[in-house]
């Protein structure tokens, strides 16, 4: 007989959180099929097409019939060239034996994690950060401890606040540079010091190639104790590729190459070929888009200051900005959809990147000009009327 209690989705899966931010896309979506344009501010997925020599090496991997499993640490082609990647941009060896290839950066994170936290094992994360972090984290049943970053300190991890929460079972602390939400870029003494403090740093550099002013830093200039991840999907406007790769210590190697195994097999092999041809060919790409998204930036900047926001400290990289939006409403995710349905602007509620967030919009700028200025002027207009 079969006990009906037990015809339920797994616990693990009722519990874990909605990304907000895909609520808010949906909210917009559906505002569109009625007919309404909405202007997408708040999606992180750049806006343009994937290079064309990324492309054609998909093409002629199709053509050459490179369609099969690869090894379950990627392609070696493709494990070198982010060896010499690394050297090349940091100055840091890696060997290929410590690179594994994954399908998108999401999928590195896991296995980073399922690789490093046992179960009550605590990991230190910013608050804002990135959604999913903690999601993970809690999926394994291991626990975010959250530091705040302050936008008056420009969102930067302060070394005595973390030196705080470290405790008997911190495993590890994540910095994400230059971040989502924030646009911030540690600086390399405080990711110096941070690698000095004694747990594993895991880095996530997803948005490296993408910084405006000033420079990054990969963790693995000032630690080997490191986890790196980091993916294609953003400075090669490569999304829906699913390619990522991860950087970890020799002796993690085999335990994160057998989770691939079980849960992956492989990264995609025409998307590793892709990630060649990204890797070895696609530098003056990077550089055309970051150009661009460096001027919507300004743009962003000047118009949110002209609208009374209040901007302490600009964003250096990646394409979002936090603005403090406490002024307008206390709860941000009532004033996101307020913002969608009556201005047609799709923005972020900062609650959906932590606590510290609340209060706050994150603006995203992987959108053209003509649209951003076009989102502009509508909440331009919905300030009016409020
Ligand atoms: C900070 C950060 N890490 C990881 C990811 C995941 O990227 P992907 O799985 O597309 O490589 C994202 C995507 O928005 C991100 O913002």
């Amino acid at each position: 007989m079969i006990d009906l209690n037990k015809c339920t989705p797994a616990k693990r899966a009722m519990d874990i959180p909605s990304f907000i931010v895909m609520d808010v896309l949906e909210k917009a979506q559906e505002l569109e099929r009625e007919g309404r344009h909405i202007i997408h501010m708040e999606i992180g997925e750049p806006d343009f097409p994937t290079p064309a020599c990324i492309c054609e090496g998909a093409v002629k991997a199709i053509r050459d019939g490179r369609t099969h499993y690869t090894h379950s640490l990627g392609l070696i082609e493709l494990r070198e060239a982010v060896c010499r990647h690394y050297f090349e941009k940091y100055g840091v060896e890696v060997n290929p034996d410590q690179v594994m290839v994954t399908s998108g950066t999401s999928p590195a994170l896991f296995m980073i994690f399922s690789g490093l936290l046992d179960p009550g094992d605590q990991i230190i994360l910013s608050d804002p950060h990135y959604p999913c972090y903690p999601n993970f984290a809690d999926f394994l049943k291991a626990d975010p401890v959250f530091v705040k970053v302050h936008e008056d300190q420009g969102f930067q991890y302060r070394i005595e606040d973390i030196g705080k929460a470290v405790g008997k079972r911190t495993k590890a602390v994540l910095v994400n540079s230059p971040s989502n939400p924030t646009g911030t870029l540690l600086s390399p003494d405080r990711m110096a010091a941070i690698a000095g403090l004694g747990p594993y740093v895991v880095s996530d550099e997803i948005y490296h190639g993408l910084v405006y002013e000033d420079k990054e830093h990969s963790i693995l200039e000032f630690t080997d104790r490191a986890f790196v991840l980091n993916g294609f999907s953003k400075a090669y406007a490569m999304t829906g590729w699913r390619l990522g790769y991860v950087i970890a210590p020799k002796e993690f190697m085999r335990p994160l190459q057998k989770i691939q195994q079980n849960f992956f097999i492989s990264a995609g092999s025409i998307s590793q070929w892709a990630g060649v041809k990204a890797l070895n060919e696609a530098a003056a790409d990077v550089e055309k888009m970051r150009a661009v998204y460096n001027e919507r930036r300004k743009y962003l900047l000047r118009r949110l200051r002209d609208l009374g926001f209040v901007i302490k400290v600009e964003p250096k990289g990646a394409f979002y900005i936090l603005v403090n939006a406490k002024h307008l409403a206390e709860s941000s995710y009532d004033l996101a959809f307020d913002i969608l349905e009556k201005a047609g602007v799709g923005v972020s509620p900062g609650i959906d990147f932590g606590r510290n967030a609340e209060g706050y919009l994150r603006l995203s700028y992987a959108n053209s000009l003509e649209n951003i200025k076009e989102g502009l002027d509508r909440i331009e207009s919905y300030l009016q009327s409020c």
